[in-house]
């Protein structure tokens, strides 16, 4: 048997992604309905160090679940890096008598989480914030599914305009050295070629496609290239296509932050909402079983990775998600 959790304190932490505020509700509200105290750490660790901690009730969430960003803003805090950060901010927790953390954030996060943890008596739960869907033991990290639809409105306008003037696009998405971005937006609009880090990128052959292409006359093409691709950005590809390829007429796109913000979809809200009520039940389940978990959702059920276990692995890309590119973009 585990001490029994009676006040928590949630944090988001790390990039913020679209569904954060539908889960810190989530979190709040399960606490609550528990008759728990419940605290929400302002600015990720940094709240925790600075003593940012603000009691959360039902109306503190309220309105939210329909908004991009984090109510409780995010940071990145350089001092939770060092021990003397980390004992700080667990003697502001043991002022407030906070004895269960909930973290919402990337891989980073759960690296500060996991060190905290295993250093203090207070246990954490994770749970996955992030657009880039870089988190392995789930199938969706909150935020993922909004990110790409954004990124599929922008690359449909582009084609518009695309068509229009008969022109070659290398547009740029986010996802840090993960390529899911790029892979499911540009198969969802149809990209000609998509450029992720999982694989290496083969320049040569993209040269020659498109040069297969301006032969029979296909001069619309969008090439969907991931930020954290081996051969470069969107400019370096654009760099050598403009050389190889005299007469297309390129154009770059780097959608950036427009990617992490906005309404959440439907589907964020729902797993943000699972997600959040099931942290608050692993905190209180009586064994402590779950405790210093990442909550995550694999085909459609709840399922617990130790935290030490989320960080290290990722999420694998399917050869065949590949041949579909291949065999759809001719
Ligand atoms: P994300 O959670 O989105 O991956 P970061 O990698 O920037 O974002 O991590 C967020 C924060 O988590 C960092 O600013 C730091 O406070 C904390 N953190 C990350 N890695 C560690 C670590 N190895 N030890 C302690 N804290 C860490
Ligand atoms: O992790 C989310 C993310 O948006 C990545 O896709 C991107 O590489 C990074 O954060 C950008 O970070 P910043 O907001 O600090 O520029």
């Amino acid at each position: 048997m585990s001490k029994k959790v009676t006040n928590i304190g949630v944090l988001t932490s790390g990039g913020d992604s679209p569904g954060m505020n539908a889960c810190i509700r989530a979190v709040v509200r399960t606490g609550l309905y528990h008759s728990l105290e419940m605290f929400g750490i302002m600015r990720g660790y940094q709240g925790m160090i600075d003593d940012d901690i603000v009691p959360m009730h039902s109306r503190s969430v309220a309105n939210i679940i329909q908004r991009g960003g984090t109510i409780l803003k995010t940071a990145r805090c350089k001092e939770f890096f060092e021990f003397s950060g980390r004992k700080k901010a667990y003697e502001n927790l043991k002022k407030h008598g906070i004895d269960g953390l909930v973290i919402i954030g990337g891989d980073g996060s759960f690296r500060g989480a996991q060190k905290f943890a295993n250093e203090f008596d207070i246990p954490c739960i994770g749970l996955p914030g992030t657009i880039d869907k870089d988190i392995a033991g789930t199938d969706f990290t909150i935020g993922f599914d909004t990110a790409v639809n954004t990124a599929v409105e922008c690359i449909d306008k582009i084609r518009d305009t695309a068509d229009a003037h008969d022109r070659l696009f290398i547009i740029e998405v986010m996802g840090r050295d993960a390529g899911y971005i790029a892979l499911h937006s540009g198969i969802a609009t149809g990209a000609e070629h998509i450029l992720i880090p999982e694989r290496k990128t083969d320049i040569e052959d993209v040269i020659s496609s498109l040069e297969e292409k301006e032969k029979r006359k296909k001069l619309v093409n969008m090439i969907v290239v991931a930020e954290g691709d081996d051969f470069g950005g969107a400019n370096e590809v654009a760099k050598v296509v403009k050389e190889r390829l005299a007469t297309a007429d390129v154009r770059v796109c780097i959608l950036g932050h427009i990617q992490r913000g906005g309404a959440p979809s439907c589907i964020d809200r729902l797993i943000a909402s699972r997600m959040g009520y099931a942290a608050v039940e692993a905190l209180l389940e009586p064994t402590g079983m779950h405790h210093n978990h990442m909550i995550g959702i694999l085909n459609n059920r709840i399922h617990y990775t130790p935290l030490d276990k989320a960080i290290k692995a990722k999420q694998k890309i399917s050869d065949e998600w590949m041949k579909i590119v291949k065999i759809l973009a001719s």
